[in-house]
């Protein structure tokens, strides 16, 4: 893989367009950032822009959902890590935008709305298409060059992905270099059994990535938690009512396709823990009823993934078993991560949510690598070609000399 980096591309005094992935963790009651190491992260490369005019792009959330806000927030946060004013505009490509943009200064940063504010960005192109884009076209001629830095959103052939880059000389940025050498060093190195965990609540995206997974032989076996696990236990017939998810009934029949391919490779929960009058019960499979809520995993599950955990090769986990932000139901995703901590195997620690877990509970230098990135990093993995790297190539052979 050879791609470009900011010293490659002389940047200096010249506008550029990066594309950070700073999508956080938004508390539902209260709309506030929850955790802001993904801004963190993304600051690296916006201070190492200094040189340059830097207008920084990011989605927030997903239509519909109480994590779709403004970027307000961000551009507060990002100013304080970084110790200066960022700027901030209420939109991503109208006027107002267009003017700001015309308006900065070497040195001077601006940040643009969520780009998830506008249609084109909710959907995926082929290269050529996300050039022509209203979005890319109204922008680009404003830009210089495209700083791809978005590791998180690596999977996704959004225009502010794979648009701009194809128009404009493009290089990857400090967290995008920093991810592909530690998974290079990383997966040339490691030994099997391969465990992968699997937990959260992007059921679809997880579904998709199972399979290449196991083709890729990065998982001899699937140790299962969160709503994917509850896909499977519907599958299996041993949860008998709906668990709420959309598109269910197709994720039930892949799963069940899944389990009739792959007998041996997956684990179940055989105990989960509910909220009952306000207090953390567990009770078997066999016990739930449809008034439950599951959680957290129980502590026989804990206990038999544990023991995998720790007999295996290498070990890659994604998405928390349970919901450690919530009292009482942190024990799952602690127990796995502490077994991940203490495995001498290699492992790997995927997505926002466990980062944060990883510093809540003290143990993240006990890790071998530690990514913000969820779906990006298992679809990586699992051997598929991601978009953003796409992109970076082939401006390395254009571009590159
Ligand atoms: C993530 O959090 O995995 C990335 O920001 C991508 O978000 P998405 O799954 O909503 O595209």
């Amino acid at each position: 893989m050879r791609l470009l980096t900011i010293e490659d591309l002389d940047l200096e005094g010249k506008t550029v367009f990066c594309r950070i992935d700073i999508n956080t963790p938004i508390d539902p009651k209260t709309g506030k950032l929850m955790d802001i190491e993904r801004i963190r992260e993304a600051a690296i490369t916006v201070h190492d822009l200094c040189f340059a005019k830097v207008v920084v792009a990011s989605h927030q959330g997903r239509i519909g959902r109480y994590d779709y806000i403004p970027l307000e927030q961000h551009a507060k946060a990002l100013s304080e890590i970084l110790g200066k004013d960022i700027r901030f505009v209420e939109d991503v490509f109208g006027p107002k935008a267009r003017e700001e943009i015309a308006e900065l200064g070497s040195g001077e940063v601006l940040l643009l709305d969520n780009l998830r504010f506008i249609a084109e960005e909710n959907l995926e192109y082929e290269p050529e298409q996300a050039a022509k884009t209203v979005f890319v076209q109204r922008l680009y001629k404003l830009f210089d060059a495209c700083v791809l830095d978005a590791f998180p959103t690596a999977h996704r052939a959004h225009p502010s992905i794979v648009g701009f880059s194809y128009l404009l000389p493009s290089c990857g940025g400090r967290l995008v270099v920093k991810e592909l050498k530690a998974l290079n060093r990383i997966t040339t190195a490691e030994k099997g059994p391969y465990i992968t965990v699997l937990g959260g609540s992007k059921v679809t995206d997880r579904m998709e990535a199972i399979e290449a997974l196991i083709s890729n032989k990065r998982a001899d076996k699937v140790l299962l938690s969160g709503l994917i696990a509850n896909a499977f236990l519907r599958a299996l017939n041993k949860i008998k009512y709906s668990i709420g998810i959309s598109g269910e009934d197709e994720i039930i029949e892949c799963a069940r396709s899944l389990l009739v391919r792959y007998p041996q490779v997956f684990e179940i929960p055989r105990d989960v823990a509910v909220e009952r009058k306000g207090e953390r019960v567990e009770i078997g499979i066999d016990e739930l009823n449809k008034e439950d809520v599951i959680w957290d995993i129980g502590a026989k599950t804990i206990d038999a993934y544990s023991r995998i955990i720790r007999s295996s090769g290498t070990i890659f986990m994604s998405g928390p078993p349970g919901a450690f932000e919530k009292e009482g139901f942190e024990t799952g995703t602690e127990g796995l991560l502490r077994a991940m901590a203490s495995s001498f195997g290699t492992t790997i620690v995927s997505g926002g949510h466990l980062t944060a877990a990883l510093k809540k509970f003290g143990i993240k230098e006990w890790i071998d690598h530690v990514s913000t990135s969820g779906g990006a990093l298992v679809l990586y993995l699992a051997g598929k070609s991601l978009p953003l790297i796409g992109a970076l190539e082939r401006s390395a052979m254009r571009f590159g000399k």
